[in-house]
């Protein structure tokens, strides 16, 4: 969805944002995210957590005890043990390190040159991320930073990426430091600004990009009152109560052909047999021409996942190799299975599912392209990808958990549970092609995916913790999988 778009919609005509939201802004340095998010926060009663002072207290504590702002691990070490307090006085973020108050200083030129390297370390990134997940647990906050929409929060419940041309973010910054009573030179400003985007989008660790599904607002010939009230209405967007989802799942189940239902019967009769738990989306509704990932455990997935798929007929990739085998390859066939090899990329299946997608069928994949350790999903491959960027369809992630421990009734080995994660939509995917080559966005979706298919699994955790069947076995599959995973694609 393009800025013009947030603009037109309609404030009354909106859902109300829940206490428990969770919104995601991200955006390069300049762009506004602080004041915004911080105006977010009041409007809608949520919590405002600044995560770039995050990374600031630490660098600032860096350079007070001479660590070595290059060493992730010397860096990381400083952190681990640290109290990193994030408050609020009059509107302004405050930050405490270990009761001593940072607020102030991690503002400084001397910090905002090396706060970027600082942040460039994964064993710093790892820690700054957990913690910030721990923040915002139980929802309610407006969280700014680079990496929120991307890593942090992959199933928040906006996302929003705040941009603005480098000229804007000048003259804003400018204008702020001389209010401040700073002096400062314009290029200078620009010198550093430029260099901090450079830094940012280009270190390896979650580098800044717009996240492939986040609703993006351009604020350059914004005022900042109109870059508000665009960021309020992208957050009233309700993406579970969108009027695109097909509502009419009465008449999709009448035009489900015989073979259809007879299959879902079987389907069904197996899930209860074993006590499958489905949870999210009770009523099973799913929009048209949507492509539902489902993380790849077992056997046994297609056909459990598939019984909380009865109201419709949906299309399928599956490995070549089932369609030899009779009576399989007939079965499959009349229930829209496409076969697809494994190895390279089979342009033919691509293609015939792309079609079924634009024609408004749902099509079941399972993106990881084979069985994965339990506990471990990923990686997703890049078929995704090219499947969105053909299509634009939206994606129903599943994740499915206990296909491995089955026992009639359910079983304490693990439990058997579908979960449902919410539609996400690709509202910025044509504003990140701008910037960035297909292969480069595949590889975006991708991680998208498995970090929503990681935060579906410690959701599940959450509700009942891993067992130790689950540690176990899955810590078994890890060598043995990725060893047949290479044999399979030719990679780890
Ligand atoms: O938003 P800020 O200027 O205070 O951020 C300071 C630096 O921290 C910035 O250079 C990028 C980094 N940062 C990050 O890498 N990830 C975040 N979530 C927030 C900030």
């Amino acid at each position: 969805m393009n800025p013009e778009t947030v603009t037109a919609l309609p404030t009354e005509a909106l859902d109300p944002v829940p206490r428990d939201a969770v919104i995601a802004i991200d955006g390069p340095a300049g762009s506004g995210k602080s004041t915004t998010a911080r105006n977010l926060a009041e409007r809608f009663g949520l919590i405002y957590i600044d995560t770039g002072a995050m990374y600031r207290a630490l660098t600032l504590a860096a350079i007070r005890k001479g660590v070595d702002l290059g060493d992730g691990r010397a860096l990381a070490d400083l952190l681990l043990p640290a109290r990193l307090e994030l408050g609020s006085v009059r509107g302004e973020t405050t930050v405490h390190w270990n009761g001593q108050d940072f607020s102030g200083p991690i503002r400084s030129p001397e910090v905002d040159a090396a706060v970027s390297l600082v942040s460039s370390h994964e064993d710093v990134r790892t820690e700054m991320v957990r913690r910030q997940q721990e923040f915002g647990r139980r929802g309610g906050v407006v969280m700014e930073g680079r990496d929120i929409g991307s890593v942090v929060f992959p199933l928040a419940s906006t996302k929003i990426f705040l941009s603005a041309g480098l000229e804007a973010r000048v003259q804003r910054r400018v204008r702020q430091y001389r209010q401040a009573g700073r002096e400062v030179q314009e290029s200078q400003v620009r010198s550093d600004l430029a260099e901090r985007d450079r830094k940012d989008t280009q270190r390896e660790v979650s580098p800044l990009a717009i996240s492939p599904d986040s609703l993006v607002v351009d604020s350059s010939s914004m005022s900042l009152a109109q870059q508000n009230d665009a960021c309020a209405r992208a957050c009233r967007i309700n993406p579970t109560l969108d009027s695109r989802l097909d509502r009419d799942l009465e008449a999709a189940r009448r035009d489900l052909p015989w073979h259809y239902r007879l299959a879902y019967a079987v389907f069904g009769a197996f899930s209860r047999f074993y006590g499958l738990k489905q949870i999210g989306n009770e009523g099973c509704a799913l929009p048209r021409g949507c492509i539902v990932a489902v993380n790849h455990i077992s056997f046994w997935d297609p056909p459990l996942v598939g019984s909380t798929l009865h109201r419709y007929r949906v299309h399928s990739l599956a490995k070549e190799e089932l369609f030899r085998i009779w009576p399989m390859g007939p079965l499959f066939r009349s229930i829209d299975s496409i076969p697809i090899r494994r190895k390279g990329y089979d342009h033919k299946a691509f293609s015939q599912a792309a079609s079924a997608l634009q024609a408004g069928n749902n099509l079941v994949i399972f993106p990881e392209g084979t069985r994965r350790a339990i506990g471990s999903p990923g990686p997703v491959r890049n078929g995704l990808g090219i499947l969105v960027q053909a299509t634009r369809a939206p994606l129903q992630p599943i994740f499915i958990r206990g296909s491995y421990g089955r026992a009639p009734g359910g079983s304490v080995k693990s439990p058997l549970e579908v979960s449902f994660g919410p539609v996400v939509w690709w509202h910025g995917l044509d504003a990140l092609l701008e910037n960035h080559d297909p292969k480069d966005v595949s590889r975006r979706i991708a991680r998208l995916c498995e970090a929503i298919f990681y935060e579906l699994q410690d959701r599940s955790y959450a509700r009942h913790p891993r067992t130790l069947f689950e540690k176990e076995l899955g810590d078994k599959q890890l060598q043995a999988f990725t060893k047949r995973h290479k044999k399979v694609f030719g990679t780890g």
